[in-house]
């Protein structure tokens, strides 16, 4: 029997709940399977920890990740809390527990499955072979720079800052380094050197380090052209690094590529092995509770989570195969099929891929 794992779940809000008792499914069969064994907590995070305890990240939800060996997160927010304060919106939640739990690196595979090219937008022969992984920097930036309102010469000004130092960004760069010599060895550093002065100090830091990791070719790729690479060359990119703003932007796009955000995982990471797992996808609203969104994310999460912080691999990867087994088998829910009609719900297809699973 292997060591007991503890594992903090935070299903948040709108189909959060659906997708993360899909993705438990798939645990528990992997401690069938496997020996693994795994501990269960549950806290509150979100819109319904703002309903229930007036903050989107109650302490004891804090407390709980903090003991916990992993994170496994649903998504949080939805139009009940759009027009709240900042301090009772979900997503400042989620800012707050990115920082509070020292998440600087945030990593989002897009890869396509073969089965689902026909979801992208994009030509077929662009697309082929695209299998990259935007690795944003998560704690830093503008996102957490000062933010003010001032009186300025035209009346009210609003203010955010974006603040850099060089250990922030070593510490991403590095890890994305690593990745991609794990890879095909490839990094595309994303930043907007010819404007900022963040990106010029990004830069330089690449640079100094970049020599560092011979095996690995280096590019350096201003942001707005990334963007437009991402859409005519996107089987070139390997890694791409960026700082926080550029990773959340990119990384969506790169997202859309696939077709299907509702396949994509992503892990958050610190220094250690701790890891907080969860869908790109957001809470979709308009579909929550009606036992219709697509699982796959979620799942997928786990088998980053058995990989990243447990190296669990061999578990991880039947996880990926029964997924594409139950693809290839012609199963979609709504989000993926051509046909809408022949949709399956999101348990019926956690049961399949349970099922699947050897
Ligand atoms: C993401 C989301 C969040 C972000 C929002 C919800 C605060 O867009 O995880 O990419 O901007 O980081
Ligand atoms: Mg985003």
């Amino acid at each position: 029997m292997a060591d007991v794992k503890k594992i903090a779940v935070i299903a948040g809000d709108g189909i959060g709940p659906e997708v993360v008792e899909e993705a438990i499914k798939v645990m528990k069969k992997t401690e069938e399977l496997y020996g693994l064994s795994f501990e269960f907590e549950h806290g509150l995070f979100g819109g319904i920890a703002i309903d229930e305890k007036g903050t989107p990240l109650p302490d004891e939800t804090l407390e709980i990740c903090k003991r916990s060996d992993a994170v496994l997160l649903g998504a949080v927010g939805g139009p009940k809390w759009d027009s709240n304060p900042k301090e009772l919106r979900p997503e400042t939640g989620l800012l707050g527990i990115r920082k509070a739990l020292g998440l600087f690196s945030n990593i989002r595979p897009a890869t396509i499955f073969d089965c689902l090219k026909e979801a992208s937008t994009l030509k077929p022969e662009v697309l082929e072979g695209t299998d990259l992984i935007v690795v944003r920097e998560l704690t830093g930036g503008i996102y957490f720079g000062e933010k003010f309102r001032r009186e300025g010469e035209h009346g009210e000004e609003a203010v955010d800052t974006c603040v850099y130092n060089a250990v922030e960004v070593e510490r991403i760069v590095r890890q994305a380094f690593e990745i991609a010599q794990k890879r095909r060895k490839k990094l595309a550093s994303v930043d907007k050197a010819n404007v900022l002065e963040t990106s010029r100090l990004w830069r330089e830091v690449v640079n100094r380090i970049a020599p560092e990791y011979p095996d690995v070719e280096l590019e350096h790729v201003l942001v707005d052209n990334c963007a437009m690479q991402l859409l005519r060359r996107p089987s070139s990119f390997d890694v791409i690094v960026t700082e926080n703003m550029f990773g959340d932007i990119l990384s969506d796009e790169a997202a859309m590529l696939t077709g299907s955000i509702g396949m994509l995982s992503s892990a958050s990471l610190g220094e250690g092995a701790f890891g907080l797992y969860e869908p790109v996808h957001g809470s979709a609203p308009d579909i929550a509770g009606q036992g219709i969104a697509n699982p796959i994310a979620t799942i997928l999460s786990v088998a980053l989570m058995y990989r990243l912080t447990f190296g669990y691999e061999e578990a991880a990867a039947s996880i990926e195969e029964a997924v594409k087994a139950v693809l290839d088998a012609g199963h979609r829910t709504g989000d993926i099929a051509v046909d809408k009609s022949q949709a399956i719900g999101t348990t019926a297809m956690g049961d399949l891929i349970v099922a699947a699973m050897k």
